[in-house]
């Protein structure tokens, strides 16, 4: 990945001399090309002229070869005699990120950057000093050691008893496996219980993380349609029918990126339809804690609606406490979880004891009920003061449906600029966000965090983004659901 200088070169002398130092660096391997002229000149607002000056110094001092028609690339004798690397990267079984992804991980790391990518509650939210109390009073001789496969026992009783409290489900903390944040559960279940070449049923659109991993594992994913209120129980029906999948993998409750929460009729409608054909259901309730305060409460998890020994429940502290924790869990028939525990110890031997210990006190203290009023609070506010500022979307045809929960507002944008375009853009107008094309979606969506910027920032990045993004000048008249 390219690292951002705090200078970023200005002439070609500093050009040359950050890609000579990036070259020895590895951040490009022998026989792979440098980054197009353009794009180089636009990271650093050059002029194109001045790359192309630095690409022929590099030449001459013998790093690079140019290729008529092809681009710049690193010899291959740079470093002496190399393994062949590119060839490694290219055959391992993980895939790398999707460009545009790539391109948004390393925009976010700017500070000039007004970021709605990120899936986050933000700073200013995360009860950081009742945390900073709490790690005090760890125990610290009962967290240094490797601990239980399973996760800390005084972690897994509390998140029990929050599972029992909100969704009405009662889980044996033997039958509860925690792991860093629910990506790892998921990771976990992917590996634990799929085959290259099985096949699952999920949202269309769907989590990148997910669908990227799916991926690399070699599940191939069968798209369930989506409207407004969740996954089509019919068109599941049918899917199921025609292709068998092995499992039906689901994030029902403020849907990433979508927003979108399952309705009560099609929960039952779904877990009809798994019964029927015997299936195992995923559900990725990583959302579960963040509704706005003031709007109805969430249906049944499919959890507590199915036969519990048919679901693999997952959760996760990340979105309303803080991602840096790295606490997630799944739940589900015992026989399972031990064996992801037992492919867990084979990855890592566990998430670090510390943290679940300053997780376990924290969920058992009184800061984490004020906390998740504090979130749905501070939800409600930013989310009404987001709305106001989308206007400006509004009067250039993008429409959308204000969340009762979770972190982002869905956009659908007017004009036809494909995703790169827009995303290019927005960051060259100091703004990043996630295009729906990296959830699967076709081009033409924004995933917008309404939580993380202040409003005043947030009005800013949005008036910068609407112009950016929509392709054209506002419309007269306004229309927005
Ligand atoms: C639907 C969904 N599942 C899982 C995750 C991963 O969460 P965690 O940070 O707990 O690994 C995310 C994160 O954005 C998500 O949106």
């Amino acid at each position: 990945m390219i690292e951002w200088m705090k200078d970023d070169p200005k002439t070609v002398r500093e050009l040359v001399e950050w890609l000579v130092t990036s070259i020895h660096e590895g951040v490009w391997l022998p026989k792979t090309r440098l980054p197009p002229e353009r794009s180089l000149a636009d990271q650093f607002g050059l002029n194109r002229s001045t790359v192309a000056t630095a690409y022929l110094e590099l030449q001459a001092r013998g790093l690079v070869d140019r290729r008529q028609g092809s681009g710049t690339y690193v010899r291959d004798d740079l470093w002496g005699i190399t393994p062949d690397w590119p060839r490694y990267l290219e055959q391992a079984a993980f895939r790398p990120l999707a460009p545009l992804a790539r391109k948004i991980a390393e925009t976010r790391q700017r500070r000039d950057i007004l970021d709605f990518s990120d899936g986050n509650i933000g700073p200013e939210v995360w009860p950081v000093e009742s945390m900073q109390r709490l790690l005090a009073g760890v125990d610290l001789n009962e967290v240094l050691g490797f601990g239980h496969p399973l996760g800390l026992p005084a972690l897994r009783e509390t998140v029990s008893s929050e599972i029992k409290r909100n969704l009405n489900v009662k889980v044996d903390p033997e039958s509860l496996l925690i792991t860093a944040g629910a990506q790892q559960a998921l990771y976990l279940l992917a590996r634990g219980l799929l085959h290259p070449g099985d096949s699952i049923a999920i949202e269309k659109p769907s989590f990148y993380y997910s669908q990227a991993l799916f991926q690399s594992c070699g599940v191939r994913l069968l798209p369930i349609p989506m409207d407004k209120d969740g996954v089509l129980p019919d068109a599941l029906k049918e899917l199921v029918r025609k292709h068998r999948p092995a499992m039906v993998w689901l994030n029902p409750t403020y849907h990433n990126p979508t927003g979108v929460t399952l309705n009560l009729e099609r929960r039952q409608a779904v877990v009809a339809i798994c019964n029927a054909w015997n299936l195992p259901i995923v559900e990725d309730d990583t959302f579960a804690h963040l509704q706005v305060a003031g709007t109805p409460k969430v249906p049944s998890p499919l959890f507590r609606l199915a036969e519990q020994s048919s679901v693999l429940y997952v959760g996760s502290l990340s979105k309303v406490v803080a991602p840096g924790l790295r606490i997630g869990w799944v739940a589900g028939p015992r026989a399972i979880i031990t064996r992801l525990a037992e492919i867990r110890s084979q990855i890592d031997s566990g998430t670090p004891g510390l943290v679940q210990g300053l997780a376990a006190a924290f969920l058992s203290s009184p800061g984490w009920q004020s906390h998740r009023r504090t979130v749905s609070q501070a939800l409600r506010q930013r989310r009404d003061a987001f709305a106001h500022s989308l206007s400006t979307f509004a009067a250039r045809g993008a429409t959308w449906t204000v969340p009762a929960g979770g972190l982002h507002f869905w956009l659908k944008l007017g004009g036809a600029m494909p995703d790169e375009l827009r995303v290019e853009t927005a960051v060259n107008s100091g703004v990043t966000y996630a295009p729906g094309r990296l959830y699967g979606a076709e081009d033409g969506f924004a995933r917008l965090n309404y939580v993380r910027l202040s409003p005043t920032e947030a009005a800013l990045g949005i008036a910068r983004l609407a112009e950016a993004i929509t392709g054209g000048p506002p419309h007269s008249t306004r229309s927005h659901i």
